[in-house]
């Protein structure tokens, strides 16, 4: 049995760098499940196809090419606002389930734990997590942070279109009928809005250590 540290959240909440954070501290791997999304976005858009269109997207999640996760263009917003469309697609949806379950049943390197990022590995992807968090922030806040993020990509945008973009995507995440973006029922809610990375890692490493400790505790041994 592997420990799974589920990390859902909003768009540009931190997550992804708190779920990196976390998995250095314990050992665990990583997977940022977004990215999974983001590839099959960027695969319909260079194949010419319609994320909005199921078959489309459906075809490129079955081709998904894990080796493209490291490249820059899956992190724009488009693509961002792309993957929330192909997410929406339950079909897609399910391709994408069993790798994800499949990583945090035996995480790479033989690690004990997993810290797995998105909107549902609480609530739909490990459900049996030991420890979840839900991470949030003021949309000032987020749009802000990406623009920042942006710009050190030497991508420079207008702050104020890049928090309409974030709260329209959040709307459509919270609101899709399949897996919607919620916090699960035994999550723990981590605002960071007045946090800056160190302190939202505190706050983070606070929340849950305890909760691994407890599963690791309970492990079998031998
Ligand atoms: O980093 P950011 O919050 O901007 O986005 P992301 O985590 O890379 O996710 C991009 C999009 O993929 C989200 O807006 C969701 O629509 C979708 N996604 C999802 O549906 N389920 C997940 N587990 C992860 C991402």
């Amino acid at each position: 049995m592997t420990i799974v540290i589920a990390v859902d959240g909003t768009a540009a909440s931190g997550k992804g760098t708190l779920a990196k954070k976390l998995a250095a501290h314990f050992g665990f791997a990583h997977l940022d499940s977004g990215a999974l999304y983001r590839l099959v976005a960027l695969a319909v858009q260079e194949q010419g196809g319609d994320p909005a269109a199921e078959p489309d997207a459906l075809r490129a999640a079955h081709a998904l090419d894990l080796t493209r996760a490291g490249e820059p263009a899956i992190r724009s917003d488009l693509i961002g606002k792309l993957a929330s469309q192909v997410s929406a697609h339950p079909s897609v949806r399910a391709a994408l389930l069993q790798f994800q379950r499949d990583f945090a049943a035996k995480p790479l390197g033989g690690s004990p734990g997993a810290v797995i990022d998105g909107r549902d590995i609480g609530t739909v992807v490990c459900p049996r997590a030991a420890a979840k968090l839900f991470v949030d922030a003021k949309p000032a806040v987020r749009a802000h942070r990406r623009w920042l993020e942006l710009k050190a990509m030497g991508i420079a945008r207008d702050e104020s279109a890049l928090r309409r973009e974030i709260e329209a995507r959040d709307r459509a995440d919270r609101d899709r009928p399949v897996s919607p973006m919620v916090p699960a029922e035994d999550a723990d809610l981590l605002d960071t809005s007045d946090l800056d990375i160190d302190a939202a890692f505190a706050a983070a490493l606070a929340l849950v250590t305890p909760k691994v400790e407890a599963a690791l505790k309970a492990r079998p041994r031998g």
